[in-house]
């Protein structure tokens, strides 16, 4: 896939260059999303990848099936060490290469601030941006070195748009993405490429959303992990910024910034509770809030 970067050294212009697959390191690999990926990448030559969750099991289980070179890292991304455990089997089992960062694990749990408090926000900042933050300073050096590289963050519609008890979950999106714009442009002259993908409601074992699938008239909003996998390879050896899935829901991140008043009013309204889904998040015990 053909992909533009401007080098900043003397002379180069605008050069086209054909991005192609080589390592690629997926988080949150054992379901939904991840597992999409993985799968989706797989179809292209040269892809090696290396799988990045907790269950060990999914992660073997995957790794057989796929069709190219696949190697897994079983790790609580939280933890103080993940960061160089992948670093570490990258250089082990990979040669150090290193030539795409997919940042896509990610939880939510629902709860209001009253509810959940500051011990609600901690937890989604340390898994849905703390880790991503970390992975990737470790392996920046090892992308760079790889480049043209790229990395792609996994962020939510939530992370422009947010709805009552799913502050927290919105907070580190938000925070994910603003992050993500500045490295795009800092990282652009070391041809290391940074995309965003933005779901919306999308059918995972974390996401059910089991309450739109169930009524008529909301069912057709929730999408298929494969749709997200798609724009996630568009957003990064494909070279695009970024891309919501489905493509419609930009429009509600248009609208909070064209007419806040408006959305403020929609979604302080009964209709906002309908969009207000449960989350795998919500049924673990030690998770619950406060
Ligand atoms: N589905 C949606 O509607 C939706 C919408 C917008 C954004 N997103 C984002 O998309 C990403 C993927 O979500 P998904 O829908 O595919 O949900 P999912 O099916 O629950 O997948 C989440 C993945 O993250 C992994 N994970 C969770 N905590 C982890 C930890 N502490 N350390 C390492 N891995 C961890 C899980 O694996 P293990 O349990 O094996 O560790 C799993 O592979 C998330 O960032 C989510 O915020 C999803």
């Amino acid at each position: 896939m053909a992909v533009k970067l401007r080098h900043p050294s003397a002379g180069v212009a605008e050069v086209d260059y054909v991005a192609r697959m080589g390592v690629a390191v997926v988080t949150g690999a054992s379901t939904g999303i991840g597992k999409a990926t993985a799968v989706r990448l797989a179809r292209e030559p040269g892809t090696e990848l290396v799988l990045v969750a907790r269950r060990e099991q999914l992660l073997r289980e995957l790794a057989g099936e796929l069709p190219c070179r696949a190697t897994y890292v079983a790790v609580d991304l939280t933890a103080a060490d993940a960061p160089q455990q992948v670093r570490s089997h990258l250089e082990a089992e990979h040669a150090g290469a290193l030539h795409l960062l997919v940042n896509n694990a990610g939880a939510s749990w629902r709860a209001s601030f009253a509810e959940g408090g500051y011990e609600n926000v901690r937890r989604h900042m340390e898994l849905n941006f703390d880790a991503v933050v970390r992975l990737t300073e470790a392996l920046l050096p090892l992308l760079r070195a790889s480049a043209p590289s790229a990395i792609v963050n996994v962020a939510s519609t939530a992370g422009r748009v947010a709805r009552a008890r799913t502050g927290s979950y919105s907070a580190s999106k938000f925070a994910l993405i603003g992050w993500t714009d500045a490295l795009y442009a800092e990282e652009k002259p070391n041809w290391v490429h940074v995309g965003m993908v933005l779901p919306g409601f999308i059918k995972t074992e974390g996401f059910p959303a089991t309450e739109l699938r169930e009524k008529a008239l909301t069912r057709w909003i929730v999408s298929k992990p494969e749709k997200v996998a798609d724009a996630i390879y568009e957003c990064g050896p494909g070279g695009r910024a970024e891309r919501y899935v489905p493509r419609p829901y930009g429009l509600a991140a248009a609208l909070r910034i064209l007419t806040p008043s408006l959305v403020r009013r929609v979604l302080g309204g009964g209709a906002a509770a309908n969009l207000t889904t449960s989350t795998a998040g919500d049924n673990e015990k030690s998770s619950d809030p406060g």
